[in-house]
């Protein structure tokens, strides 16, 4: 380092730790004077621009230590004088000034429904389960039964991770039975929530992340009014107990028979509106039970055991129990939104 530059450095330090400060006047004279836009201090940086480039850095943090030093000289003697006349605004405290409002956070509106739907299940035995968000192929897909050309293991649906292996974010909460079924005999009586990932363009009603819950219970003589009669538990418990539920024949390659719930609808009671379409119903979850590949793909005998599986999305419950007719409200972290919803 240059010697001339050091010794400048050294003499601005010495000028500062002598300045005599002894009242307000003094102070303000040392502020100008080191610490002003034309100050001592600001002119010392300017000399930055002549040093050779690779005595810039070492230069540069010599300026900036005295900087600090005379900042933090400026502030020693401000509190000092402050505390010698009495008005030291650190403990100063107005005892009578208004108290600022505390504004409480609130819970996320898929958060409060996932945690009721925890809630209505733990009551009977369901215990929750968590599964991966990356998946691969044979707990996401095959051994859920779904076949190699099923269009749900298409690009459009599905986001790959990585091909052959394939690793994919799980396109549900499915995979969660499989992983589940492969580490614990029966009986088993499980609730996975979590995230889901689908290829879909976002609109009003689709996104790309979306969150489901999935049920599974797996035991000697489990049979499809066990299903019907849990699934009717739980509509009345979340919607009310005038609510009546449903069951449509459908098709999910994991359940055999498989169905679709319906409840009657929490708006109009099932007279009719625009929620439900003027049917009077509207659809909530997948349900059906589960198919005997499934469970021999997890080493589960089912000359011995069945049992039953639904998966339901949480968006739909809380948009419909909130009226909520927009998907993307949820992912926009919009305070004005977020913080109607209380638990
Ligand atoms: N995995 C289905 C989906 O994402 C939902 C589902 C339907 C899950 C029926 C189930 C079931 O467990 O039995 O659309």
């Amino acid at each position: 380092m240059n010697e001339s530059l050091t010794t400048f450095v050294e003499e601005l330090k010495k000028e500062i730790n002598s300045y005599s400060i002894s009242d307000d006047q003094s102070l303000e004279a040392y502020r100008i004077e080191f610490l002003g836009t034309k100050g001592k201090v600001k002119q010392a940086f300017g000399k930055m621009k002549d040093v050779p480039a690779e005595q810039k850095r070492d230069f540069g943090q010599m300026l900036n230590s005295v900087k600090q030093l005379a900042e933090d000289n400026y502030a020693a003697h401000k509190q000092a004088l402050a505390a010698e006349s009495g008005a030291d605004d650190s403990v100063a405290i107005d005892l009578f000034a208004p108290s600022v409002e505390v504004k409480l956070g609130s819970r996320h509106p898929l958060q409060i429904v996932r945690n009721e739907i925890i809630e209505i299940f733990n009551k009977i035995g369901f215990v929750v389960e968590e599964g991966p968000e990356i998946e691969d192929d044979w707990h996401n897909f095959t051994a859920l039964n779904i076949p190699f050309d099923h269009p749900a293991r298409d690009m459009q649906d599905t986001f790959f991770v990585h091909k052959d292996p394939d690793w994919v974010l799980r396109t549900h909460t499915s995979n969660t039975q499989i992983r589940v079924m492969e580490k614990q005999e029966p009986p088993i009586r499980i609730l996975a929530p979590g995230r889901v990932y689908r290829n879909e363009t976002i609109s009003a009603r689709a996104h790309c992340l979306f969150h489901q819950v999935e049920g599974l219970f797996i035991d000697v003589d489990v049979s499809f009014s066990d299903l019907k009669q849990t699934l009717l538990y739980f509509a009345k418990s979340l919607y009310g107990d005038d609510t009546k539920i449903r069951l449509r024949p459908s098709y999910f390659p994991f359940t055999e028979p498989s169905a679709e719930m319906d409840v009657s609808c929490m708006i109009c009671g099932g007279e009719g509106c625009n929620i439900c379409k003027y049917t009077g119903w509207v659809e909530i979850l997948g349900c059906g039970m589960v198919d005997p590949n499934v469970l021999e793909n997890c080493n589960i005998d089912s000359t011995v055991y069945s049992g039953y599986a639904f998966g339901m999305g949480i968006e739909r419950i809380t948009m419909l129990k909130y009226q909520i007719n927009d998907i993307r409200l949820f992912f926009e972290n919009d305070q004005r939104f977020l913080s109607q919803f209380t638990d």
